[in-house]
Parts: structure tokens; C-alpha cells; sequence
């Protein structure tokens, strides 16, 4: 594994993936979505998985949840290109049903080597799959757009899958509020990285 340069090392992590078979989803798929973006990026998106225009083209949030991902960055000033976007599944479950856990546990060793070569100071989940990772039983219609410090000195965000958005239009403003404040967040100092990860019990989720 190339080690400090993580171009090389997302390079290396995305032909891993397109070759893994650790779970089955890898049976059902056209080509696995390992995820793009700026191997720097302090933003790191991390929706559900691909739906069947990414499972065809082999790129995240390109379908029209994708389209509306990228028209709320570019609302709030955020190049898509500065982002990282990847998945907690990075092969597609049949009929887009959600991943089932132990698929999800398969795939997160890729997702951890992910975040750990980006090491972004900000994770935004999309959606309830990927928010019970950093916000166990979180309810996300309650909890979205709140903030909790998580280990290496980074923070996670909850927001809506945009497809619930594509579903209730008159969500949609609130929703662009929402990246208009993680475009604050991203940009303030990270959290110190020897205090330790909020304790959910102690309700310490704070609003921005
Ligand atoms: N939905 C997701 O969660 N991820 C994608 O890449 C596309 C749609």
C-alpha cells in the first residue's frame, strides 16, 4: 500500500475494490463504484450504494439523486471536485434494496482505508444507512444537520439521502441550508484529535 500519497493509495484502494469479492453483491453487479474526487478533499460524502446508472457507469451519485447531490454543492459555492463521494457499499444491491449488514461489515474495510487516506475533517453521511455508522440509533428527520466529533479529529454530519428529498420537494430548501452550513463547517479548525469522540449518551450532538 503506497503510504502518504493518497492518490496513489485511492488508486490502489479502487483496484482492490473493483476486484473484491468479500460479500456477494459482487455476483449482481455491472462494475463496482469504488468513489472520485479530490484525494484531499476535507468534504467526504459517504451515501448508501450505487443505484443502477452508477452500478453501468462505475461513478457515484450520477443518477438523479447524483444530479441533485451536485446541484446542492454547486448552490453552496462547492466545486464537486473538491469533495470526496463514495458509498458504504461500493457494489449495487439488487433492486436498490438497502445493503444488508453483513455486507456492509465486508465492505467497510474499504471505507476505513478511504477516510483514513483522505483524512477529511468533515464526513457528511447521506442518508440512514450511513449515518447509523457515526450516529447509532439516530432518528435522521430529527438529528439532520447536526454535528458530532468522531475519532481523528474530524467531524460527522447527518443529512437526508437525496433521493427523501427527490421524494418531498418541500424539503428541498431546508436541504440547501444544510450544505450551506457544512460549506462553514469544513472550513473551521478540525477538532482537537486527542479529545475523545463524543459520547452520544451524553447528548453532546450540537447544532452549528
Ligand atoms: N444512491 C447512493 O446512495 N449512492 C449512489 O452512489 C447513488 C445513489
Amino acid at each position: 500500500m503506497a503510504d502518504g500519497n493518497p492518490t496513489e493509495t485511492l488508486q490502489e484502494l479502487a483496484a482492490g475494490i473493483r476486484a473484491c469479492e468479500a460479500c456477494q453483491l459482487c455476483a449482481g453487479r455491472l462494475q463496482a463504484v469504488p468513489g472520485e474526487g479530490n484525494p484531499r478533499a476535507s468534504i467526504m460524502f459517504v451515501g448508501e450504494g450505487p443505484g443502477a446508472v452508477e452500478d453501468e457507469q462505475g461513478r457515484p451519485f450520477v443518477g438523479r439523486s447524483g444530479q441533485l447531490l451536485t446541484e446542492m454543492l454547486a448552490e453552496a459555492g462547492i466545486p464537486r471536485s473538491d469533495v470526496f463521494i463514495t458509498n458504504v457499499v461500493k457494489c449495487r444491491p439488487p433492486g436498490n434494496r438497502d445493503p444488508l449488514p453483513e455486507e456492509i461489515q465486508a465492505c467497510r474495510r474499504w471505507l476505513d482505508r478511504q477516510i483514513e487516506a483522505i483524512n477529511p475533517s468533515l464526513i457528511v453521511t447521506l442518508g440512514r444507512i450511513s449515518m447509523s455508522r457515526w450516529f447509532p440509533g439516530g432518528r435522521i428527520t430529527r438529528i439532520q444537520g447536526q454535528v458530532r466529533n468522531i475519532d481523528g479529529g474530524r467531524r460527522a454530519m447527518p443529512l437526508l439521502h437525496p433521493a427523501a428529498v427527490l421524494r418531498n420537494w418541500g424539503l428541498r430548501s431546508e436541504y440547501a441550508g444544510m450544505f450551506a452550513r457544512l460549506a462553514r463547517l469544513a472550513n473551521e479548525p478540525r477538532p482537537d484529535p486527542a479529545s475523545a469522540e463524543d459520547d452520544l449518551s451524553q447528548g453532546t450532538l450540537f447544532d452549528l
